[in-house]
Order: structure tokens, then sequence, then C-alpha cells
């Protein structure tokens, strides 16, 4: 089957843009199929170094085709910006990129809502404001303005009256300036001009790849508890960060995916607000920090640091239907030097092997820690509670600093 999809088993942050760099090599597409300008995904490769915010992280390879499906949220700007920086890199993207109609426009409104339903909240959620959450409630609000639109300028003109109406009424309930019509319209008009030779029916695009034979990898971005199903709700992203948003997301038939691969640190790390059951406050979550440069790719803001949650990466192994992990960072508890990790919680006396589906427990669990004497004997650790193989070992932001291990089962 042509497609294996790259899924983070944590909060995001995982390696993933390394883990699709290093797989790229043996692959001739990548689509990413939700999320937007909230991903950073760093790729350090032969000296050069790329973070992708948007566009798939497998293009500093040349012969590479990106896809962006339509499960995606597009910010007109931030694609530009990036579009340009990466071009400079590769050369032109023209005829290896291609943007589905069908994607979401994250409007100025949304922005600017994201920052002031964050700025009013008495608990926020610490989004990336970078508007994905009022981008996809328009979507489903069905309020929300795509890509394709902004190449039918009439039809646009028409149809961006109740979204505008909408969203003018929220931004000025909480105090914000609502940019005019006029300005929005233009705006849109001009990207679409500017995208039009990227943007592509993927639909057909994918079925054209099949039967040439691609094959082609689905770029998770994000993290399984950040899905709005599956994570920490609310304290979590509006998108399917797991293997089956790749479905809807990227219009992808579920048994063409054969392979799932789940990528996890070695530690685990969050960045905003919400549960953290092995959060380390202290001088462990320091040097954590500082060796493993946890540093946000987005946002700059620092994250937060704590030991490897077992049951956390278990469990998301259920999720996303895992068939070979990817651990990454391995080299940052080396020189650590403890190899620790949550087996299991206790909830008031009574043991869990997994995460709770209670949002509310999430507060009151006390992790259960065990101690390794190497990183081998952790991942040992990890694959008997997952039931599933770790293929390879990340131990370096390198491309090739990656150690492939036996499949046994
Ligand atoms: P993503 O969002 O899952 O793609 O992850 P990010 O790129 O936001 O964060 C992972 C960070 O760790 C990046 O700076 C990577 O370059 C870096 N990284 C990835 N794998 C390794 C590894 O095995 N060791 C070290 N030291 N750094 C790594
Ligand atoms: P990558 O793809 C880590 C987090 C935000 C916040 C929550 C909601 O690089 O792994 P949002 O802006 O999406 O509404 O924020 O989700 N978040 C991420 N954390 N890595 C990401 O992406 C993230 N994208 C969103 O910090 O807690
Ligand atoms: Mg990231």
């Amino acid at each position: 089957m042509p497609y294996t999809a790259i899924v983070g088993l944590q909060w995001g942050d995982e390696g993933k843009g390394k883990v699709i760099d290093f797989l790229a090599k043996d692959y001739d597409a990548v689509v990413r199929f939700q999320g937007g300008a909230n991903a950073g995904h760093s790729v350090y490769a032969d000296g050069k170094f790329f973070a992708f915010h948007l566009i798939p992280s497998g293009m500093l390879w040349e012969d590479v085709v990106g896809i962006m499906g339509p499960g995606m949220v597009i910010d007109p700007d931030a694609f530009l910006r990036e579009l340009g920086e990466l071009s400079e890199m590769v050369g032109p993207l023209e005829g290896r990129l291609f943007l589905d109609p069908r994607a979401h426009i994250v409007m100025p409104y949304h922005k600017l809502e994201d920052a002031l339903f964050e700025a009013a909240a008495d608990r926020p959620i610490g989004t990336t404001r970078r508007g994905i959450g009022p981008t996809n409630r328009d979507r489903y609000g069905r309020l929300g303005i795509r890509v394709g639109d902004t190449l039918r300028p009439a039809y646009l003109k028409e149809h961006m009256r109740r979204a505008y109406d909408f969203n003018r009424r929220v931004v000025e309930a909480y105090g914000g300036e609502m940019p005019s019509y006029e300005e929005l319209y233009s705006w849109l008009v001009d990207f679409g001009e500017r995208i039009r030779p990227y943007v592509r029916d993927t639909v057909e695009m994918l079925d054209e790849l099949e039967r040439k034979g691609a094959r082609i990898l689905l770029e998770g971005a994000q993290g399984t508890y950040l899905d709005i199903n599956f994570g920490t709700y609310p304290y979590v992203t509006s998108s399917h960060p797991i293997s089956g948003g790749a479905t809807v997301g990227g219009g992808i038939a579920p048994w063409k995916i054969d392979r799932v691969v789940g990528v996890f640190k070695a530690y685990t790390t969050r960045v905003g607000e919400g549960p953290f059951p092995t959060e380390e406050h202290g001088e462990v979550g320091e040097r954590l920090r500082e060796i493993g440069g946890e540093y946000g790719a987005t946002t700059g803001r620092p994250r937060r640091c704590g030991w490897l949650d077992i049951p956390m990466v278990a469990y998301a192994t259920l999720i996303n239907g895992i068939t070979d992990l990817f651990a990454t960072k391995m080299d940052v508890l080396d020189e650590l030097g403890i190899y620790r990790a949550a087996v299991g919680y206790d909830l008031g006396g009574r043991r869990l092997r997994y995460p709770s589906p209670y949002s509310a427990d999430w507060y009151e669990v006390k992790p259960i820690y065990e101690d390794y004497p190497s990183g081998d004997a952790l991942l040992e650790a990890v694959e008997r509670a997952a039931g599933v193989d770790v293929v390879f070992v990340s131990v370096g932001k390198d491309r090739d600093a990656v150690i492939e291990r036996q499949k046994r089962r």
C-alpha cells in the first residue's frame, strides 16, 4: 500500500519534522492533512536548517512532491513567507508543491480573536495565537473561507458576507477592531493571484501518484494528546493530529495506509497550559530544557519538561494503530544520565495502566516511576507496554543521527 502516516504520540514537538525528512528519502511525496502554522517542524540536513510550519517537511529533498490537503488551515501571509524562504534554499517550488482548494483560510480576524479570547480568558489555553481555533470553529460553523474561493472573486465577494458579519460581532464584543470588508476582500484576491500555480485538486493528484506506484508519507502535526477528541481537552488544538485525521483531512481511504510510525521523545515536553503528570518543575526540568534545546520552533516559548510517560505512549499506540515506534532525543537522556519513566499512575489508590479519559483525573493521578540502567532498557519497557517495536532511535538533530534497531515482532 502506498501510504505511511507519521504521527506524534505526546503533546507535539516529538521530532516529527526530523523523522519525516529522514524517511522521505524513500518516498515520492509528503502530505500535510491538518493543522496550520501552529506547527513548527525543524529539519537539519547536510548543514542546512529549515523550520517548516505549513509546507511539508520532506521538501529539502529535491525530488519530493509536497501536498497541503483539505484538512489544513492556511495563513496566507505565513504561507507566502515560507514559500519565499524555502524557494531561496531549494529553488522554485512550482510544479512540486500543491495546495488543495478546500483548505481553509486563516483570516486576520481569526488571529485577532485567538489573541482576544486568550487575553480575556481566566484560564487561557496557551495557544500559539495562529488563529487555529477560530478558523476551525468557522469551518464547522459553515462560515469558513477556503483557498479556492480566493480564485473565484465574484463568488468570494458574495460568500464572505456571512463570515464577515458574524466575525465582526465577535471581534467587537471582545473590544477588537475589525478590518474593513474591502480590505479583506482585496487581500484575499491578491493572495489567490499569487498562489494560482500551486492550487490543485489533491485528490486527483494523489490518484495520479498512486497509479505511478508512488510511495507517500502523511505528515501529522501536533500530537495525539493535542487531538480535539483524544487529547487533554480543552487544552488541545482544534484538529485531528491522529492517524485517522489523515483520512478525513487528506482524503485518503483508510485501507491504503498500512504503516503508521509513532514518534515519541525519550522524555516529555508540552508548550502552553494543561495537565502534565510527569512534569519536573525543578532542576531536572531545567536541565532537560537546556540539553534538549526545548524552546518552541513557532513561538520561541520555553517548553515544559518532564519524564517519559509510558502509559501515554502506549495508549497513543492504540489510538493511532502504530506499527513502528520511532524514539527521538535519546542523546539528551544520555547526557542527563538518568533513565526514568512513568509506567502507570496511582489514582486515589487505584492503579491505572493508561491515561484516564476523564479530564479531571489528569490533575489527580500520581505517576509511578521506574529507573532503568540504560536507554535501551527504557525502550524495552516502552515496547513491552505498547506491544510494538522501537524501530528507529534518533540521537541528534542531524539527518543522519539515527540508529536502526532490529524489528522482532
Ligand atoms: P516536531 O514539531 O515534532 O517536528 O518537533 P520540533 O522540530 O518542534 O522539535 C524537535 C526539536 O528537537 C528540533 O529542534 C529538532 O531539531 C530536535 N531534534 C530532533 N531529534 C533530535 C534528537 O534525536 N536529538 C536532539 N538532540 N535533537 C533532536
Ligand atoms: P508541532 O507540529 C506543540 C499547542 C499550543 C497550545 C495548544 C493549542 O510543532 O508538534 P493552537 O495554537 O493549536 O490552538 O494551540 O496546542 N500546540 C503545539 N504544541 N507542538 C505543536 O505543533 C503545537 N501546535 C499547537 O501550545 O497548548
Ligand atoms: Mg514543533
